[in-house]
Parts: C-alpha cells; sequence; structure tokens
C-alpha cells in the first residue's frame, strides 16, 4: 500500500494507472476511519481495479466554533485498517500542500447545500465542494465512494459533479450502523457510556418516523413533531433540526408525495450527531 502526501506525486501515480486503462475507486475521508469508512473502501475494491482512500482533516468545512482541532486524529491505526483491507494507496496530503499561502479560489456549492446543514453551519458545504473538487483533480477517479450518512453532502456533491461536468461517478453507499441502530460517526468517539446511549435518540426518532409513513401519514409536519418528540424524550440536548425534505431537493414540503427523506442533527453533550433515513414506498432503504 503506498501511502503518499504530495498532491503531484499521487496525481502521476493515479494517471500511471489510469493510462493502463485500469478503473480507479477514490474514498475521501477525514481519517478517524470506521467500519463504515472501511465498507465503502471493500466496495471500491470489488468494483474497480485499484483503490485509494484520502485521509485529510479539511480546515475550510469548519467554522470557527467547530471541533476542527479536537477532530480525531488516528493515522497509525487509519493505515493499519486499510492494509487489512488492503487498498492501493492513501493520499494523506498536509492542510499547506492543498491550501498553500495565497490559495483564494472556492467551488460555490448548489443550491441544496442552502437548508439544513447549510443554515446551522454557514460556509460548511462551500469548503467541502473545494475540498472535495481539489480532490478529484489530483486523484482523478473513475468511482468516487460517499457514505449515505451525510445525505445532504451526498446530495451536494453529486449536483456539483453534474454541473461541473466532472468525469467522476458518485456512488452513495448505505450508512452502516452499530447493532442498536446507532450510526456510525467518526464523532462517537466523543461519547461517554451515558452519552452513547442518548445518541440513540436519533434512530429512535427516525424510526418513529418511519412507523408513522408505513402506517400511512403523509403530513410532513405530523412525522417531524413525532422525530422531535422522540428526541428530547430519549435525551438529545439541542436539536439543530429534525426534518422531513424532498429526497432530491431537500427543498420544504408539506406533504410526501413521493418519495422523502427525514434528516436530523442535534448535540448530545457537546458532540453534534446527524442521521437520516429515506422515506420511501420502494422497499430498497
Ligand atoms: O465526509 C467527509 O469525511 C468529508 O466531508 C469529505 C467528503 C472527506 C471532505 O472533506
Amino acid at each position: 500500500m503506498k501511502v503518499i502526501a504530495h498532491p503531484d506525486e499521487a496525481h502521476a501515480q493515479i494517471s500511471h494507472w489510469r493510462n493502463s486503462g485500469a478503473r480507479i475507486g477514490l474514498v475521501p475521508t477525514m481519517g478517524a476511519l470506521h467500519e463504515g469508512h472501511l465498507t465503502l473502501a471493500k466496495r471500491s475494491k470489488a468494483e474497480c481495479d485499484y483503490t485509494v482512500v484520502t485521509i485529510f482533516v479539511n480546515p475550510t468545512q469548519f467554522g470557527p466554533n467547530e471541533d476542527l482541532s479536537r477532530y480525531p486524529r488516528t493515522l497509525e491505526a487509519d493505515l493499519a485498517g486499510l492494509r487489512d483491507v488492503q487498498v492501493d494507496m492513501v493520499f494523506t496530503p498536509t492542510p499547506e500542500m492543498l491550501y498553500p499561502a495565497g490559495f483564494s479560489t472556492y467551488v460555490e456549492p448548489p443550491a441544496s447545500a442552502n437548508p439544513l446543514e447549510g443554515q446551522c453551519r454557514p460556509g460548511h458545504f462551500r469548503g467541502v465542494t473545494t475540498v472535495v473538487m481539489k480532490l478529484f483533480q489530483i486523484l482523478p477517479a473513475t468511482i468516487a465512494y460517499f457514505g449515505q450518512k451525510d445525505y445532504q453532502q451526498l446530495t451536494v456533491i453529486k449536483r456539483m459533479v453534474e454541473d461541473l461536468n466532472v468525469p467522476i461517478r458518485v456512488e452513495g453507499c448505505p450508512t452502516i450502523r452499530e447493532s442498536d441502530g446507532l450510526a456510525m460517526s467518526s464523532r462517537n468517539r466523543y461519547l461517554d457510556a451515558e452519552q452513547r446511549q442518548r445518541a440513540l435518540s436519533l434512530w429512535h426518532a427516525l424510526q418513529a418516523a418511519k412507523q408513522l409513513y408505513e402506517s400511512g401519514e403523509r403530513n410532513v409536519h405530523i412525522l417531524e413533531q413525532a422525530m422531535a418528540r422522540e428526541l428530547l424524550q430519549r435525551g438529545a440536548e439541542k436539536i439543530d433540526y429534525a426534518r422531513v425534505v424532498d429526497s432530491q431537493t431537500l427543498e420544504t414540503i408539506d406533504t410526501i408525495d413521493d418519495e422523502a427523506v427525514a434528516l436530523i442533527a442535534c448535540f448530545v453533550g457537546k458532540t453534534r450527531l446527524i442521521d437520516n433515513l429515506v422515506l420511501s414506498n420502494s422497499d430498497s432503504h
């Protein structure tokens, strides 16, 4: 497994592979890897000739009061996990390599970046679209894999790729959960045992929405109220949002006609957690 920090070197390696006609799978991450990330890497391995994982805690997607400095950095353990999965290359640039002095060009995110996370974390998606675009330029892969746990991020990146004619296929992969339903997240390691229990409130709130949906309820406000009630009863402290919106555009709806997505962001202690569930008549979710 090659571990490459320098963008030029990484680009040369990918170009070499691509010139031989190989399919390259790319898994962008911020490290602190868990089974969710490794599942993305395994899927890439199954579908592509070479798999590249990036590990970069991207400063431009963190707000001034967010957890950039305390974000978990576990490079040695991450590399060991990726070696086990037998990925071919890990790209580990430094912030100075991706944002050298004088850097001043950003990718303006699409409209789907405006609600939800966009309102709670101003500038977040501008940082995400910018770094993902940079990664796509440095590492011109065939397919890029992202987790559906970051549903809005996936929606934003798919739109960006389409709008900017980026020749990379974006694949969303199902959220990987602990056996009790908690979505795997690098931020779960901030939680102590008692908070870990309260973090299950997100899963239970999504299940409450799902049960109502399956019993025929299509009124979005009723679903949202049920989610908020469940979150607070089960110990979530501050709800940033508990919404049901159009699954494609993330726009506000009153009634679910076709498919919708329930999305939650809330705090448990100082830890901000997000999760989501697609509400659809087809049973694929
Ligand atoms: O989902 C993440 O880990 C990050 O937002 C990403 C896509 C790697 C960009 O920094």
